[in-house]
């Protein structure tokens, strides 16, 4: 191997033609997925006060911010509803009801931007009394009993246009039930990505106050989320959900969890997504407000790490802010 001074690293950095010509990495707006949360009611835009720059929007409003996505190049979105208190229940009923916000939002938005792709979470906690993902008994997650109501709950959402069924709620044998479910309902073509290794994070209290689920949840989810020490559970937990028919598997969070994203692309070859979550999103636009960092420059930063990880794709509340710093708006 060559050494200094025949070999001079910084050759290959002394310009910015030849920085770009040798960078292993690159970030477009094709790898990013915008989660966006959606609020009932018309002409409404309520912040998030724990995150800067992300607003509940009304379907109206949520409908012409999906075509700025568009024109952004930006190819998916993820939508989360903020469900009213009243519509919520130890049951979780409202989870399948064919007209629930999430449901009236995708028909709204598939109706007028057909071109960006439709994600929706499959999970109980919008929708649960106790802001778990599954139903509870007696402090108990049930597992199977939530897994059928899950089925009912993809195929409400397959029903209102969704391309990408996304469950999130970490229940074993979920990915099965839901594929033959949508298979069984005539949905052969619509996705399965599978929140396959998801850890118990701290780092999603955001975006439990956006969903409105942080005052309802009573203990944590640490029985069906991941322990944050573990990488070869989330190998196991990647194999299942590939065996049982996913499509595309994420790790969630991002940016603490790199490596298990390398170890899934390299060891899955799959398609594989990071969920960049609300806390990281805090954190860094947080510090970004204050004048304590870059918030531009880090969130590039950040964004380009988890396609050198390996991902091919990541959720992200920057994804507007990103795309457009693409394309210099
Ligand atoms: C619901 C769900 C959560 C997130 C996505 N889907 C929260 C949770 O599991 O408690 C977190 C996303 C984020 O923090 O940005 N099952």
């Amino acid at each position: 191997m060559a050494t200094f001074p025949r070999k001079r690293m910084r050759r290959n950095r002394q310009a910015p033609w030849i920085r770009r010509l040798v960078a292993e990495n690159v970030l477009t707006a094709d790898d990013l997925i915008w989660p966006v949360f959606v609020v009932d009611g018309e002409n409404k835009r309520e912040p998030v006060p724990s995150m800067p720059g992300v607003d509940r929007l009304s379907i109206d409003l949520l409908v012409p911010a999906v075509a700025e996505a568009r024109d952004l190049g930006i190819p998916a979105i993820a939508i989360f509803p903020y469900t009213d208190e009243t519509l919520k229940t130890p049951d979780a009923r409202e989870a399948y009801n064919p007209d629930n916000l999430v449901c009236r939002a995708v028909r709204a938005v598939k109706a007028q931007v057909p071109e960006v792709g439709i994600i929706c979470d499959v999970a109980l906690d919008p929708f649960n009394s106790d802001g778990h993902d599954g139903l509870v008994r007696d402090g108990v997650i049930l597992n199977d009993e939530t897994v059928e109501i899950l089925v009912k709950q993809s195929l409400v959402q397959a029903e209102a246009g969704c391309d990408i069924i996304a469950p999130s709620d970490m229940m074993d044998g979920r990915i099965a039930a839901i594929r033959d479910g949508l298979d069984g309902g005539g949905f052969q073509n619509v996705c399965v990505m599978s929140y396959a290794a998801k850890y118990a994070s701290g780092y999603y209290g955001p975006f439990r106050d956006a969903v409105g689920s942080s005052g309802a949840l009573k203990g944590d989810k640490a029985t069906y989320q991941m322990n944050p020490a573990n990488v070869d559970e989330a190998f196991w937990e990647v194999a299942l959900d590939v065996g049982e028919g996913a499509d595309m598997v994420m790790v969630k969070p991002g940016l603490p969890y790199l490596d298990v994203v390398r170890m899934v692309k390299e060891k899955y070859m799959m398609p594989t997504f990071a969920y960049n979550v609300s806390g990281e999103y805090a954190m860094l636009r947080g510090a970004g407000d204050a004048g304590w960092i870059d918030y531009d420059k880090v969130m590039m930063e950040t964004l380009v790490s988890f396609k050198r990880a390996g991902a091919d794709g990541v959720l992200t509340y920057m994804a507007l802010d990103a795309a457009k710093l693409l394309k210099k708006i």
